[in-house]
């Protein structure tokens, strides 16, 4: 099935337009129809042949009642610095092991409840709450994979009901609950009254990512509710030497070591050289001022006038303002996916020759290798080659911002620093 440009162009505008108008629905514990307008839409996903799937990246806040407050930019409470210096004891951070889904989507450990019970929880650095899937979850909402666990309050001797409804809007439906408290333990560190989503009602886009629920990483904005996140519970109770954690992403089909989730510091086992600094350009988002975006040896310079950009672990893909996007894929060479206008197709006995994409952050080049841009697609004895670069709609509110997701993240180290409000970028040793 081949959908022609026009067509996927008119449905977006109508849906933009439908969507300007209306009101965000006050869902008592129901399920609304209302989807987020804009961005990641892809209706299409179930009769074409998209390889990749959908970012678990979320398209709406966390509490969608309210409007978004303006948001001042953060200035660094201090100069710009190596923030190896600041927070160099490694000894005393932890190390959690991450397991690496196919590329899609990385996932750790974490015991809730005393006695503990496991959940496999997707690490995610764009949005803020965690949540896990409740035994209270019916039936017909359930995704009846064994292996989806549910967490028991009633077995658990510390949990502390809340009640208050939990919400989170995905691309693909929403995950619909309410608060509960309990101990969290990851990495040998018992956090305490930790505040997580139950669950009752899970879209199925997950059930091919083998996680249980999600791990909040984002800063949480005061918008967003009273519940802390995981790392503001940490940093209170003083579980951890600095205000910081530190991913380490290794590549499917390689040989990596682990992946590895650093939780109050940096591993320099993990990273080489220096540290690019940047500071958060949004308080509660890993968003940072990007100067620039091109392809190595070409001339052409993208956003010079200057653009941001969000670390996000919960997406696979590189999001980037779609004109931008095409002048990218034009210079490589990539031909758009018939049906599917913003996936970019490659031939595989080219990618691995084509030039490096750079972002310049910092005044410096960060820079990425087809080994981590172009995601190769193994099916019947015959591989493709896509680009993970996407182009993404914006709602007209919205300042279109690049979505740096894991095929980024793996070239880098990354330092997110809690305390100072900023970024830090170190070559991954892979
Ligand atoms: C567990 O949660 C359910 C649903 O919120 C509630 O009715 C029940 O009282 C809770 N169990 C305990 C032991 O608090
Ligand atoms: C957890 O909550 C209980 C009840 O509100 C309180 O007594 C206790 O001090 C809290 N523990 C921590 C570590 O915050
Ligand atoms: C880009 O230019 C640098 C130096 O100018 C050179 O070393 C490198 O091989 C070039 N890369 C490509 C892909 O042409």
């Amino acid at each position: 099935m081949n959908l022609p440009l026009a067509a996927v162009l008119a449905f977006t505008l109508i849906s933009l337009c439908v969507a300007q108008g209306k009101k965000i629905p006050l869902s008592q514990g129901k399920r609304s129809d209302w989807k987020p307008p804009g961005a990641v839409r892809r209706p299409w996903t179930a009769s074409l042949q998209q390889p990749w799937p959908l970012p678990i990246r979320p398209r709406q806040q966390l509490f969608p009642k309210q409007p978004r407050p303006f948001e001042k930019p953060v200035q660094p409470d201090k100069p710009l610095q190596a923030p190896k210096e600041d927070y160099g004891v490694t000894s005393l951070a932890r190390d959690v092991k991450l397991t690496n889904y196919k590329d899609k989507v990385y996932h750790c450990q974490v015991e809730i409840g005393t006695p503990g019970q496991k959940f496999n929880m997707a690490i995610h650095t764009g949005y803020p709450a965690s949540w896990i899937p409740s035994v209270h979850c019916p039936p017909e909402y359930t995704l009846s994979s064994h292996y989806y666990r549910r967490y028991n309050n009633a077995s658990s001797s510390t949990y502390r009901a809340n009640g208050k409804e939990f919400t989170a809007l995905y691309e693909d439906g929403e995950v619909e609950g309410y608060w509960s408290q309990d101990t969290l333990k990851v990495a040998g560190l018992k956090v305490r009254n930790q505040s997580f989503g139950e669950a009752v009602l899970e879209p199925n886009m997950f059930k091919d990512m083998n996680i249980d629920g999600v791990l909040g990483l984002r800063p949480r904005a005061a918008f967003e509710g009273e519940e802390l996140t995981v790392m503001d519970n940490m940093v209170r109770q003083k579980l951890l030497p600095a205000p910081v954690f530190s991913l380490y992403l290794n590549r499917f089909d390689s040989e990596d070591r682990d992946s590895v989730l650093t939780l109050g510091g940096t591993n320099t086992d993990y990273y080489t050289g220096e540290f690019v600094v940047a500071p958060l350009t949004r308080p509660n988002r890993w968003q940072f001022k990007i100067d620039g975006v091109q392809i190595a040896n070409h001339s052409g310079v993208f956003s010079k006038s200057g653009c941001h950009a969000e670390l996000d672990s919960g997406t696979p893909l590189i999001l980037g303002p779609i004109e931008e996007v095409n002048i990218v894929h034009l210079q490589l060479g990539g031909i758009p996916l018939q049906g599917w206008p913003r996936t970019f197709l490659f031939d595989c006995a080219k990618v691995d020759s084509l030039p490096d994409l750079e972002f310049i952050v910092s005044g410096q080049k960060l820079s990425i290798s087809s080994k981590d841009y172009i995601i190769k697609e193994y099916k019947d004895g015959e591989v493709s080659c896509y680009s993970a670069v996407e182009g993404m709609f914006w709602r007209k509110d919205e300042t279109p911002v690049w979505v740096l997701g894991t095929a980024f993240m793996r070239a880098y180290y990354t330092l997110f620093d809690v305390g100072n409000k900023r970024i830090g970028f170190a070559k991954a040793k892979h």
